[in-house]
């Protein structure tokens, strides 16, 4: 059977046949460019999401592409260290800082987040609508995806004061430099970028007292299962992931929502009145589209999955996209229906133990973002339909979704 070149342009813009594939043929494969096992069918990804004890993610935030001596050596240079905080984390210090975390995106704190949502999404689909009067066709990407969650994820940790296009320069360059394929030469660039990130956050990360509301003071207070408090490396692990993962991964969401539901007309008009089909067009792109496509474990114990016996140390790629498209639990999946009666079952926030904190934030906000952006702008069409792809093993969406505004252009 064919194997699977994770990162070729043709694999990122059709993942599903390959997955496809994967899943009927070899549904635990072994990948010779990645040494990754590749793990494509519904309940041996949910199994392995289920036994944190056999499965361990401690190899969750480790770069696919080795980085070589020189780029370690900046990053070396900055401190840079990512010791199990979070998502990499399972010893006992992970439930005390997973409650720290959540404290932040609790269903109340989401909800009263919401008007800031409204008001962000409707200044800029204001400047959305400027653009295509002028011009008569926007991006939304830089003019609606990119820099929202930012905004709403900074308010939310109290860190309001952040500089946001830095955060975002920083962000991206750590999602390639860690899931992606760069040549050396690239690494070194985002290896500088990664380590300026970790050279600021430990300067906030030390500055910060305890008495504060936002996240480096409640850093400050937090204390460890032994009753020490945490420490500064530990207190920027928690910022470095949650700053990129609480933000980047929302704008691939918006990004592949709104292509998605543009390019077809009778939803995107229902979206404003139609209670619920919002939150219900949300769940099926992260079911059949999600933006964090895959995600890692690492067996502690020779282990039999799907299968296949593994050995300890097995580095399992979870391949979140493709079990969302499994025909066993997702009835003709390539169709699009907000309809779908098991839609939530998808596994694009993981599970278990260390499953999304931010799950129910990124829906609320793509909810309410895709019908702002519809009732704002019902006769918007999508121009092209071959955008480039952000093609990272973690993560896909495009990095472009450019429409025109035909009731404008066309006058
Ligand atoms: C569409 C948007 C998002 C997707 C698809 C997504 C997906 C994921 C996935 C797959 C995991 C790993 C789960 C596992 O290992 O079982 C994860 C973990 C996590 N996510 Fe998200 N995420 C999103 C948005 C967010 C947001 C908005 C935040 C914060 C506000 C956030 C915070 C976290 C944290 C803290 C963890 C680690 C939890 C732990 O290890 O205990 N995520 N996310």
């Amino acid at each position: 059977m064919r194997t699977v070149d994770l990162f070729d342009d043709a694999f990122v813009r059709d993942p599903y046949s390959a997955m496809s594939a994967l899943r009927e043929h070899t549904p635990v494969h072994y990948d010779d460019a990645t040494g990754l096992w590749l793990v494509s069918r519904y309940n041996d990804v949910r199994d392995v999401l289920l036994d944190a004890e056999t499965f361990r993610p401690d190899n969750a935030l480790t770069a696919v592409t080795p980085i070589p001596v020189p780029a370690l050596r900046v990053l070396a240079r900055a401190g840079f260290a990512l010791p199990p905080t979070l998502a990499n984390n399972g010893t006992e210090t992970h439930p005390g800082l997973r409650r720290l975390v959540a404290r932040f995106f609790t269903v109340p704190r989401v909800a009263d987040a919401v008007p800031l949502v409204e008001r962000i999404a409707a200044d800029q689909l204001a400047a959305v609508e400027a653009e295509l009067t002028v011009t008569g066709e926007c991006d939304l990407v830089p003019a609606l995806t990119r820099d929202l969650p930012c905004r709403v994820l900074l308010t939310m940790l109290g860190l309001s004061d952040v500089d946001l296009p830095a955060l975002k320069a920083w962000s991206t360059a750590s999602l390639e430099l860690f899931w992606g394929n760069p040549d050396a030469e690239r690494q070194q660039e985002l290896a500088v970028a990664a380590g300026e990130f970790h050279r600021w956050l430990a300067g906030r990360v030390r500055a910060a007292g305890p008495a504060g509301d936002d996240l480096f003071s409640a850093l400050a207070r937090h204390r460890l299962p032994d009753g020490s408090p945490l420490g500064v490396k530990e207190a920027v692990g928690v910022c470095y992931f949650l700053l990129i993962a609480g933000q980047e991964t929302t704008t691939q969401l918006l990004s592949t929502a709104l292509r998605r539901l543009v390019a077809r007309p009778e939803l995107w008009r229902a979206l404003p009145t139609e209670a619920g089909l919002a939150e219900a067009c949300v769940e099926e792109v992260l079911r059949r589209e999600p933006p964090v496509t895959t995600w890692r474990r690492v067996t502690s114990r020779p282990t039999r999955l799907g299968g296949v016996d593994l050995p300890a140390g097995a580095q399992l790629l979870l391949m979140l996209a493709g079990a969302g498209s499994d025909p066993e639990v997702f009835d003709d999946p390539e169709r699009f229906c907000p309809a779908r009666p098991n839609a939530r079952r998808h596994l694009a926030f993981g599970l278990g133990r260390h499953l999304c904190l931010g799950a129910e934030l990124a829906r609320v906000e793509a909810a309410v973002v895709v019908r702002a952006a519809a009732e704002r702008l019902p006769d918007l069409t999508l121009v092209d339909d071959d955008p480039p792809m952000l093609n990272l093993v973690s993560f896909r969406a495009p990095l472009r979704v450019r429409v025109a505004y035909e009731s404008s252009s066309d006058g």
